[in-house]
């Protein structure tokens, strides 16, 4: 591997030691404290360890009265088992750090002992105290979830006014407040928005057209421009037709494996009931999801797979550390299997935990169309989830269907490649109503596996209280109380949600949409299931000990050997990135006005046309690395086995068009060390990371299997955009 190395401290960072201290800010042990991220130059494409000043900074200005005033509020992540905190509406929530310089004595101002600061909504319609801050210092205030708001200051005569009294000092806009409509002259008059319907977004209306494509659906409430309505991707449309005889899609089988036992897997087309509609798609054994594969922890199994659709294809186990022959990547680990051919996986389930299958070629359309499925590898500690009265494996998904059925995909290319290809069809386990009956007080486990192509979910159960237990390969430290649940694509969470009283609890994902065009926020809700909470209630030991929050002891012993390595040198350094060529006019233009501000996720498609029309020859996702400049598949990483690394993600925010990518590492594990400089305390094994825009995500990569595997993100189309890169591990010189 390349030598560690750093970038030298400047010079503006050098009087922060106290001030971290003050603020518990991560102090490495034996190095110089990283700089809290609105501290030195902010005009600096990268401050030193920290997220895009940007989007996570706010500098307050001074009112006429205090003109050498000034103020830098940081917008920080509260620390959380997940990269991105989100409140259960899916409002992104930060803890706002605030920093005065040069404020008078308040008695200056007239008869006021202190200063204030306020969160207010931009039209004042909404103030809320954040509390007290000092003329010139820091403070740590409270919470802030907001889409667009305003910071101010004022001078108070106490501490605890519950709302502004004396006169403003600072104030300043909201990152997200920079989201202005675009100016519709430029892109001609009639811009319209199509009325939404109940759930806010479901896509309700469609754009007609006959030359191939069909008609695109619409999302509801959204404002769309007619010149982005004739918009179409410079690909041959394609969807699959049956010839002969296609198999009923059927719900999926539990299959349990013992160690040394085999299973075949086929890959058919099949025709599928969505709804009220029939749909040809993809199946594993005809399944969908796929056979739920349940083995032991130290199992191996035999899988004889053979492709009998028309792609070429491979089976990809995500998340598992087997033997790099069997990893399943077209050109990595072996060559493709194509139609009619077969190819034998031998898997080694190394990791108790919830895991999943799929293909590594043009995922966009087949892992689109149904070939995706679980695996549970069993621990072999009976107690390892902690106790729960019944356990739900569910796969979340979503299907982009319009009034002429799927949407077709890109023959040569994939669609979509700016966002990812969202759906408007929500599914739970391959079908749009998820139902679950249970008795009062029954505390059930649910793993949910994210398998859609973009989507991330941000899950909740209203009037059931939900705690985190478990992620991609293993539990938490710590159980810990969650409002919802966020879970980008490949991620897998295991959590225990009890029902506390007769009724019915709906599953639903609540997020904030961008109309880019109107620059404002949008309301999605969708209820992707129902829990029905009837009969006799249950009152046991089970019920009681969810009130508790478990500790995972062992899996804290297991990340007790890695602390030391916490604060160790950065191997390596990614850049997330996009480049764009050859754009129509109307897009490359709108995408200018609206990088004026991007959002820490993009939770929903509100850009149908733009997206749609984008393939890998407009758009290429990057990852660089930002020691020599190489880009995807030209980054050559070298590591041993046995070698602990950190890793450190930046997600650049100054390009053309930025989204979150959930980055998965295929072979090995990793720890979350923190994101944008705000350690993580309860800490898990993961395979797949969501890096929010603008966000630097520190990761602690154990290279325990040797072979040659790959890094990318997991968004299909980000994919098919060329967002991979694959590194090597060598065996380690001397045996161990
Ligand atoms: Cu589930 Cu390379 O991915
Ligand atoms: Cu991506």
């Amino acid at each position: 591997m390349s030598e560690p190395r750093r970038r030298p401290p400047g010079p503006a960072w050098l009087a922060l030691p106290a001030l971290a201290a003050a603020l518990a800010w991560p102090l490495d042990p034996g190095r110089a404290p990283q700089a809290p991220p609105c501290a030195g130059d902010l005009r600096a494409p990268y401050p030193e360890s920290v997220a895009e000043p940007d989007l996570y900074c706010m500098a307050l200005l001074p009112t006429p009265r205090v003109l050498d005033a000034s103020g830098v509020a940081e917008l920080r992540r509260p620390p959380g088992p997940f990269s991105l905190a989100l409140t259960a509406e899916g409002g992104i929530r930060y803890r706002v750090v605030l920093t005065t310089h040069g404020l008078p004595a308040p008695a200056e101002l007239g008869a006021y002992t202190t200063y204030v600061a306020w969160v207010a909504a931009p039209l004042l319609s909404s103030v809320e105290r954040l509390g007290q801050v000092p003329a010139s210092g820091t403070a740590l205030l409270g919470e802030v979830s907001l889409d667009k708001f305003l910071l101010l200051v004022s001078a108070e005569a106490s501490a605890d006014a519950p709302a502004p009294g004396g006169p403003f000092v600072l104030r300043a806009q909201s990152p997200s407040s920079r989201m202005q409509p675009a100016d519709f002259l430029e892109f001609m008059l009639g811009a319209s928005s199509i009325p939404a319907g109940d759930s806010g977004m479901a896509m309700t209306g469609a754009a007609a057209v006959e030359d191939g494509w069909g008609a695109i659906p619409m999302p509801a409430g959204i404002t769309m421009l007619p010149a982005m309505m004739e918009l179409r991707p410079r690909v041959t449309p394609w969807r699959p037709v049956s010839a002969g005889t296609v198999v009923d899609a059927r719900p999926r089988e539990l299959v349990r494996l013992a160690d040394g036992d085999s299973i075949d897997l086929d890959a058919v087309l099949v025709r599928r009931r969505v709804g009220d509609r029939t749909l040809l798609g993809y199946g594993f054994n005809g399944q969908i999801p796929g056979p739920l594969l349940w083995v032991r922890e130290d199992a191996t199994v035999t899988v004889r797979f053979t492709n009998r659709i028309e792609w070429p294809t491979s089976i990809h186990w995500h998340g598992i550390r087997l033997d790099n022959r069997f990893d399943g990547v077209p050109g990595v680990t072996q060559e493709p299997v194509l139609p009619g051919e077969r190819f034998t996986y031998r898997v080694h389930f190394r990791d108790p935990g919830i895991y999943w299958y799929h293909p590594h070629h043009r995922e966009d359309v087949q892992q689109d169309m149904g070939l995706a499925g679980n695996l549970v590898v069993e621990s072999s500690d009976p107690g390892y989830y902690g106790p729960a009265h019944r356990e739900e494996i569910l796969m979340l998904d979503d299907l982009l269907i319009g009034p002429d059925g799927a949407v077709p995909y890109g023959l040569e290319r994939a669609t979509h490649a700016l966002m990812g290809r969202f759906g408007n069809t929500m599914l739970v386990n391959g079908a749009p109503s998820y139902r679950l009956e249970v008795r009062p007080g029954e505390v059930v486990r649910f793993l949910f596996t994210n398998v859609s192509n973009t989507r991330t979910f941000n899950l909740s159960f209203p009037g059931a209280r939900m705690k985190v237990v478990g992620t991609d390969v293993g539990n938490f430290e710590r159980e810990a109380w969650i409002e919802s649940l966020p879970i980008a694509p490949a991620e897998r969470y295991v959590v225990h949600v009890r029902f506390p009283a007769v009724g019915t609890v709906p599953l639903v994902n609540r997020v904030r949409g961008v109309d880019h065009v109107a620059g404002r926020f949008v309301t999605e809700q969708d209820t992707l299931g129902v829990i029905r909470v009837a009969g006799a209630a249950v009152d046991d030991s089970i019920g009681r000990s969810f009130d508790r929050l478990g500790a995972h002891d062992a899996v804290r012993r297991g990340i007790d050997r890695y602390r030391s390595r916490f604060s160790g040198p950065i191997a390596h350094e990614l850049e997330l990135d996009m480049r764009t060529r050859d754009l129509p006019l109307v897009v490359d233009r709108l995408m200018q006005v609206d990088s004026a501000y991007f959002h820490p996720l993009e939770a929903t498609g509100t850009m149908p046309m733009m997206n749609f029309m984008s393939t890998g020859n407009e758009v290429r996702w990057i990852l660089r690395d930002l020691d020599t400049g190489a880009e995807n598949e030209a980054i050559d990483w070298r590591f041993r086995v046995g070698d602990v690394v950190r890793l450190r993600l930046r997600n650049r925010r100054r390009t053309l068009h930025q989204m979150q990518h959930p980055i998965h590492i295929h072979g090995q594990r990793f720890l979350v060390l923190a994101v944008n400089g705000v350690p993580n305390d309860n800490l898990a094994w993961k395979d797949t990371v969501l890096v929010p825009v603008g966000a630097t995500v520190d990761l602690l990569l154990e290279l325990s299997n040797p072979g040659r595997w790959m890094l990318h993100c997991h968004i299909a189309e980000h994919l098919e955009a060329g967002m991979k890169m694959v590194f090597t591990v060598e065996e380690s010189a001397s045996p161990r």
